[in-house]
Parts: structure tokens; C-alpha cells; sequence
């Protein structure tokens, strides 16, 4: 496995493969390090489709708030590319901020739909961070398919969006959510819970599920559907619901009668940690 940190030099073995014959059909995993099984699963399935595996683990702080973890987010490079060769990345590229961004931008990007709810609401510039950190990232790896994990449903749903409307020639290939014994999904975030809080924090999902029953018993309204997991996540004990919310996907409009992909989304804010989850379902 090939280790770079320039641009430059990740751009040269990327360049070096496409130059090779046939072209070999490269996968591309971003991630900001800290790597889980949820990683670990989107590197397998990029391995599994593709002659060549490039990862990077970047910590973008242009995604994160002036209030939010990005001084504190987890990172252990070492561990992290240990995980990578065994899971089958063939390059890793991990930059320094300084080597992604320049002082100032000269251009700069925001995300205009499916933002304003969700977690674009609760964290304002949050996606127009991402959408800047995967097009430069997509311009230097040069793709044919990037893997995203549903878990962060409404990064998917706008990475589509940007890749349709630029017309990014690479596919889009979203994996299932890797999850913890007791449900809870894996996020690199997991480790600021306290033990109570661990106990807790299944909830989440567990409320998201009871959402899901309920919605197939008899084509309950969005917000009935969202008042009951809302009822189903009330004893959470040390933790503040930041959003529930049902919604149209991958539009992430209000859901009507017609609307037959269906998102539950749940945002919950621990001493710690703020962790998020969904559950997508078609309505028959
Ligand atoms: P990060 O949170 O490190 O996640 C990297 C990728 O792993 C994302 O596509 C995310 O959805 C996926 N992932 C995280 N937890 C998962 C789980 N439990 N099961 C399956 N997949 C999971 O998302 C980001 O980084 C950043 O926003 C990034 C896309 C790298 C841009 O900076």
C-alpha cells in the first residue's frame, strides 16, 4: 500500500494507473480517518468492484463550525493505515490541511438544495464544506466510483447532487450502515460516549425502527410517523433531540401520500458526542 501526503505525488500514481493498459477502474473512499467497520465495509466493497483502491483520511475543516469538534475529532494516522492495507486499499492519501487549502479561496462553493433540512440545518455550511473538500478530492483521484456510507444519508443525497449537475464522470455506489450488536451505528465519534451514555445511545435507532413499523400499519402522515419516534426516543436519558424528522428521499422534501422513499433521520446530542442515524424504506 502506497502512502502519499502531496497532491502532486498521489496524482502521479493515479496517473501512472490510468496510464496502464485497459485502464484499471479505480475506487475512491473518503473518510476523515478514526477508521470502523463502516470504513472498513466501503473499502471491501470498493475492493470487491474495482482494480484499484485509493482512500483518504483528511479531516476537512472547511465541513466542520466555528463550535465544533474539529480540533478534538478523533485521529490515530497509524492505526488508521494499518486497517486500510488490511482491508485492501492500495493508496492512502492523507494530506494536511495546508496542502488541500490555500490561505484564501478563490472560489467557493455552496450547497443549494436538500440543505436546509436535516443536519444542513442544524449545521450551517456544513455541506458546502464537503461538496468543496470531494471536489477537489474527486479532481485528484480521478474515480470511476466513490463509496459513501448511508449512514450520513443526506451527504449521499447531496453528493449526488453535485456530481449530476457537474457532471463528475464517476458513479456514486452508497453502502449499507454497519452497526454495533445492539444497533447502535459505528461512528468515529462513538468513543466521546460515556459508559451510560453507551447504553443509551441505541435508542436511536431502535425509536427509528418503531418509526418504520408504525408507518407500514396503515400509511400514517409524515409528521404522525415523526411524532411517534419522537414519543419512542422521549426517554433518552442524558442526551437533547436535535432533529427528528421523516422526509421525502433522496429530495429530502416534506413526504406527501404519493412519496414512496421514505427517510427517518434522528440527530442526538450526548455530553460528548452528537450522533446521527437513519432508517430509508419504500412505502408500498
Ligand atoms: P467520515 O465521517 O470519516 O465517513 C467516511 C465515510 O464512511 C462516509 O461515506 C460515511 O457515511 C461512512 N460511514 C461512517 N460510518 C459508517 C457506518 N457505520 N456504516 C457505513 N458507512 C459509514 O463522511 C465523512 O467522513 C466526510 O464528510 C467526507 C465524505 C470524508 C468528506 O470530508
Amino acid at each position: 500500500m502506497i502512502v502519499k501526503t502531496k497532491v502532486k505525488e498521489a496524482k502521479e500514481i493515479i496517473s501512472a494507473w490510468k496510464a496502464e493498459a485497459g485502464g484499471s477502474p479505480l475506487g475512491f473512499v473518503p473518510t476523515m480517518g478514526f477508521l470502523h467497520e463502516g470504513h472498513l465495509e466501503l473499502i471491501k466493497t470498493a475492493r470487491a468492484d474495482n482494480a484499484k483502491v485509493a482512500v483518504s483520511i483528511f479531516v476537512n475543516p472547511t465541513q466542520f463550525g466555528p463550535n465544533e469538534d474539529f480540533e478534538s475529532y478523533p485521529r490515530d494516522l497509524d492505526r488508521d493505515l494499518e486497517l486500510a492495507r488490511m482491508a485492501g486499499a492500495d493508496l492512502v492519501f492523507a494530506p494536511d490541511p495546508a496542502e488541500m487549502y490555500g490561505p484564501a479561496p478563490f472560489v467557493t462553493m455552496k450547497a443549494a438544495a436538500r440543505t436546509d433540512v436535516l443536519c444542513g440545518r442544524s449545521r450551517p455550511g456544513h455541506f458546502d464544506g464537503v461538496v468543496t473538500v470531494l471536489t477537489k478530492l474527486f479532481h485528484i483521484m480521478q474515480p470511476d466510483k466513490a463509496y459513501f456510507g448511508k449512514k450520513d444519508a443526506q451527504q449521499v443525497a447531496v453528493i449526488k447532487g453535485l456530481v449530476d449537475e457537474f457532471f463528475f464522470p464517476l458513479e456514486i455506489i452508497p453502502v449499507e450502515t454497519v452497526r454495533e450488536e445492539d444497533g447502535l451505528a459505528k461512528s468515529s465519534r462513538n468513543v466521546f460516549l460515556t459508559a451510560e451514555e453507551r447504553l443509551e445511545a441505541p435508542k436511536i435507532y431502535k425509536s427509528l425502527q418503531a418509526g418504520r413499523l408504525f408507518s407500514e400499519k396503515d400509511h400514517p402522515s409524515a409528521e404522525k410517523i415523526r411524532a411517534y419516534i419522537s414519543a419512542s426516543l422521549q426517554d433518552i436519558k442524558g442526551a437533547e433531540i436535535d432533529y427528528i424528522e421523516v422526509l421525502q428521499y433522496p429530495e429530502l422534501i416534506p413526504a406527501t401520500d404519493q412519496s414512496r422513499e421514505m427517510i427517518a433521520a434522528a440527530a442526538v446530542k450526548f455530553s460528548g458526542a452528537r450522533l446521527i442515524d437513519n432508517l430509508i424504506w419504500t412505502r408500498s
